[in-house]
């Protein structure tokens, strides 16, 4: 008997576009109107922690406001369902996989519901509105920043994904622009250790080659029709 597949999914901010949560760099995408060097660098946050942090605060209320849709729904359900390994890789820093039902998320760029301590490296939960003034529950100092990964920064679990990927049966990217290393490399990375690679997207690959299959549309529609395929 042949051993169950094991699938590695990647998710960016498209398959949270439709809970109401913008993209990055789509028409209108966060980065067409913000300088992602005041906002999503250690150089920004130093320059001015206190806008850095109010544009934070803003994204965690979207988040807390929006719901997961039924791409993260159905991926939940096949990580349920799939008799082989399922590993979400998420680039995403809200919390719409988990509260659809998937366990055990790895979120590569951090999330917005810890704050980190810039002095000893603790978490806590994060406030509504975080302060430059808020002092760190373990240090005292007056150091929080949000807990996710800026450019220049090295994204977390690493090695956790490249052992994944190792493993993978099939690699499926699902709405990322694939701009962004060390992420934008994961699909080679399969491919060069076996696995196929499937897209997801609204648009076709940005590059050609790196993708064995793609599908476009709409991520609530065609997620669910793909894990409907897998489960049969
Ligand atoms: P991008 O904004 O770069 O790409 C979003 C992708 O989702 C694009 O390819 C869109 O075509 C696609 N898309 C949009 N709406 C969709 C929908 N309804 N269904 C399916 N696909 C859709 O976002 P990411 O690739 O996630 O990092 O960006 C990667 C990283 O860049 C982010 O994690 C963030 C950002 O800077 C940090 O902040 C460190």
């Amino acid at each position: 008997m042949s051993k169950p597949a094991e699938i590695v999914i990647l998710t960016g901010a498209g398959i949270s576009a439709e809970s109401g949560l913008g993209t990055f760099r789509d028409v209108g995408g966060l980065w067409s109107r913000y300088d992602w060097r005041d906002l999503a660098t250690p150089e920004g946050f130093a320059r001015d922690p206190a806008f850095v942090l109010a544009f934070y605060n803003w994204r965690r209320e979207r988040v807390r406001a929006a719901e997961p849709n039924a791409a993260h729904a159905a991926l939940a359900r096949l990580s349920a369902r799939w008799p082989g390994g399922v590993t979400i890789v998420t680039q995403n820093v809200d919390d719409l996989h988990e509260r659809a039902g998937s366990r055990d998320v790895i979120h590569m760029h951090g999330t917005h519901l810890t704050a980190l301590c810039a002095s000893c490296g603790a978490r806590w939960p994060a406030p509504a509105a975080m302060d430059p003034a808020d002092p760190c529950p373990a240090c005292g100092i007056a150091a929080a920043r949000p807990d996710v990964v800026w450019f220049g920064e090295t994204p977390y679990h690493m090695e956790r994904i490249a052992g994944a990927l190792r493993q993978a049966d099939l690699f499926v990217s699902i709405g990322t622009s694939g701009t962004v290393y060390p992420a934008a490399g994961f699909a080679a990375a399969a491919r060069a250790a076996g696995a196929r690679s499937l897209q997801l997207n609204l648009e076709p690959p940005r590059k050609t080659g790196l993708f064995d299959a793609a599908r476009q549309g709409p991520a609530s529609i065609i997620v669910p029709d793909w894990v409907d395929e897998m489960l049969g």
